[in-house]
């Protein structure tokens, strides 16, 4: 899929634009706090409908206005749609072609977006919620009914763990509805455990290939982390028992895939711990580039992908090979400080845009 235009209005430094964007690669170049990536977030928000970076969506809103709009126009293989995020203070709304849509899950699923910034390399060094957060909406963009069993699944581990706190041993109605509520609550983890088990499986065909392409080494894997795997109904049922009394104690749940990490491995050790920041930043954009693979074979659409100021700290990077291994294929928006990070080669197929304090300045085939 390719987003053809962009319109924002009151969104963060955006005043109002309209952008054109080509299917291959875009370049939008501009010097610090312009508003590069303030772009590609909300071509983000407007897939995914919040921001990549973890905040309110209350910050997307222009200072002093009351509504913030995205739109964007996206071109399918046989159709497109009107996609349209309208934030304000009551909240959000979302539409398709002029439609509102309430349920979100119906809405993420429709354009699917990749992103890499120094936020998601941060993604891999804060806690494990920051990362089963990340691979809920890449997910949740690839499957509808993921994100509405994962809202289920949020619903029943809240109220095993409100009755955890009432919870009497020696009652047998006490030990019925635990089990009632255990067997549901093992039914919805299994279903996430799989989709999560799948995922990384499918990201670990790609990953290690697309690393040493940037990096020359060999030996990378992601790594799904849950004390549930390998686990069936029955196996996972007599794991909440042994567990219970814990569980009691803390009034709080401790197997289930609300505990699931997400780690990389190189040559079997964990990069977090023992690689170079150069490496994981590598490992994750591998990651990215490979989720564009996954996305691409699973929908028969290719993801847009949004590489945000992936040269300034990144000097190991064989940059230019990055971009040609895109091959035009997928519809890429970078944005960088300095154009001569690209070679001249590939400018001259890009559609390059400069942007100064929210305003789009000039707009040059070169
Ligand atoms: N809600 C907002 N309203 C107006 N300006 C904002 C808002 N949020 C951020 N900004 C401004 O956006 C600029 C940063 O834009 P950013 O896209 O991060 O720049 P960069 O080009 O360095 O990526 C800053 O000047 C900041 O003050
Ligand atoms: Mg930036």
């Amino acid at each position: 899929m390719k987003i053809k235009k962009l319109f924002l209005k009151n969104y963060r430094n955006y005043d109002e634009i309209l952008l054109e964007l080509n299917d291959g690669l875009n370049i939008i170049i501009g010097d610090n706090a312009q508003g590069k990536t303030n772009l590609l977030e909300s071509i983000y928000v407007l897939a995914v409908t919040k921001s990549f970076l973890s905040i309110n969506d209350k910050n997307l809103i222009m200072f002093n206005n009351s509504f913030s709009l995205i739109k964007g126009f996206v071109q399918y293989k046989d159709n497109c749609d009107e996609l349209e995020v309208l934030l304000n203070s009551k909240g959000k709304n979302v539409k398709i072609n002029k439609k509102e849509i309430k349920k979100l899950s119906d809405y993420i699923s429709r354009m699917n977006v990749i992103i890499f910034s120094s936020d998601s390399v941060r993604t891999f060094k804060d806690s494990p919620s920051s990362r089963r957060k990340y691979f809920n909406i890449q997910i949740s963009q690839i499957n509808k009914n993921y994100l509405s069993n994962l809202n289920n699944y949020n619903l029943i581990l809240r109220q095993r763990n409100e009755f955890l706190k009432i919870f009497n041993i020696s009652k047998k109605s006490d030990n019925d509805y635990l089990e009632i509520i255990n067997n549901k609550y093992v039914n919805l983890s299994l279903y996430i455990y799989n989709f999560r088990k799948k995922y990384v499986d499918y990201i670990n065909k790609y990953l290690d290939n697309i690393f040493y392409s940037i990096t020359n080494l060999h030996g990378l894997k992601l790594i799904y982390d849950s004390n549930i795997d390998n686990l069936d109904s029955k196996m996972f049922i007599d794991k909440l028992k042994n567990n219970l009394l814990k569980d009691i104690q803390y009034k709080m749940t401790f197997i289930g895939p609300n505990r699931d990490d997400f780690y990389f491995e190189l040559d079997g050790k964990n990069l977090s711990l023992y690689g170079s920041q150069g490496q994981i930043r590598s490992a994750v954009l591998s990651l990215k580039l490979a989720e564009v693979n996954l996305f691409t074979d699973l929908l028969s659409e290719s993801p847009i992908l949004l590489l945000d100021d992936i040269f300034s700290e990144l000097d190991i990077y064989k940059r230019n090979n990055i971009l040609k291994y895109l091959n035009g294929n997928i519809q890429t928006i970078l944005t960088t400080t300095d154009i001569e990070n690209i070679d001249r080669s590939i400018r001259e197929q890009s559609n390059i845009y400069k942007i100064k304090n929210g305003k789009i300045i000039s707009r040059e085939i070169i």
